[in-house]
């Protein structure tokens, strides 16, 4: 085609709790994204039961990380159907396991990683927040009840069942969940700071204590750099 339009591939990179997920459904109520989450998908394989589900299901309620195998299998085989659009990678890769697997496999496709967000949000603004989470473990969407409250507490906005507290947002397991973060995920954005074969790959740290400090950033870098465009304001000459 003409339109030379950059394809968003984009890691989003932080701590638990730093807003991964919050922003992620941002973009994608707003602009055609996809969205794969690693943690949402785990969680569904758990509900339904797969193989996958009861080798993670021990490991998250526990704090700790999923072999890296059986997350790219879970994770690249999602990633191949998307393979012309526009996506966020949302907790994967989280060991440097993890992002050399990736990298290889997205080199083979011709897709390389175009955008990596890292989300830098101070500790005790986390923890602050995680005692107030909420969440539709069907969909994946995320709540809070001092920012962000469903419409009616207690129940998602879209489909009216109820909301719950995930099983590993207890203080204690929290606190693994940032321990096993520092020590397996945070190499890797030495990992991807290396410019070495990442040439078409921008990495970008988005600072701030809240959203309404970072989501203007995370828009004004998806707007200007890869020329994304809101649904509503999408002129297209298909009529539905
Ligand atoms: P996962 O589900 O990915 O959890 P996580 O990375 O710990 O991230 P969270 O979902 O806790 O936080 P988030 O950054 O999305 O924040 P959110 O937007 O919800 O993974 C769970 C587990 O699965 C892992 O522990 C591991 O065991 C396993 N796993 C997953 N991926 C794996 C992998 N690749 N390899 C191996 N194992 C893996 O926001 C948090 C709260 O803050 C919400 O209540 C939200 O409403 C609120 N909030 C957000 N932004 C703001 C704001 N600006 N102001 C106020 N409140 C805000």
């Amino acid at each position: 085609t003409h339109n030379e339009q950059p394809v968003l591939r984009m890691l989003m990179f932080g701590k638990p709790g730093s807003g991964k997920g919050t922003l992620s459904n941002k973009l994608i109520n707003k602009y055609d994204v996809s969205q794969l989450s690693a943690g949402d998908l785990l969680r569904s394989n758990i509900a339904e039961g797969t193989e996958v589900g009861r080798v993670a299901e021990g490991i998250i309620a526990t704090g700790g990380l999923v072999p890296d195998d059986i997350m790219t299998k879970v994770i690249t085989s999602k990633l191949d159907a998307l393979k012309n659009k526009h996506w966020i990678l949302d907790g994967f890769p989280r060991t440097v396991g993890q992002g050399q697997l990736l990298e290889a496999h997205l080199r083979t496709s011709g897709t390389p990683l175009t955008l990596i967000i890292n989300l830098d949000v101070p500790e005790e603004v986390i923890l602050g927040r995680i005692s107030d989470r909420w969440v539709h473990l069907q969909s994946g969407r995320v709540y809070n009840s001092s920012y962000n409250k469903p419409k009616v507490a207690g129940f998602d906005d879209i489909t009216g069942e109820p909301l719950v507290k995930r099983p590993d947002d207890n203080p204690e397991i929290f606190a693994r969940r940032l321990k096993a973060f520092n020590a397996s995920t945070l190499p890797l954005l030495q990992f991807f700071s290396s410019t070495e074969g990442r040439a078409s790959t921008k990495l970008v740290t988005l600072t701030g204590a809240t959203s309404d400090e970072i989501w203007p950033k995370l828009e004004q870098i998806i707007t200007s750099e890869f020329r994304l465009r809101p649904r509503g304001a999408q002129k297209t000459s298909v009529q539905e």
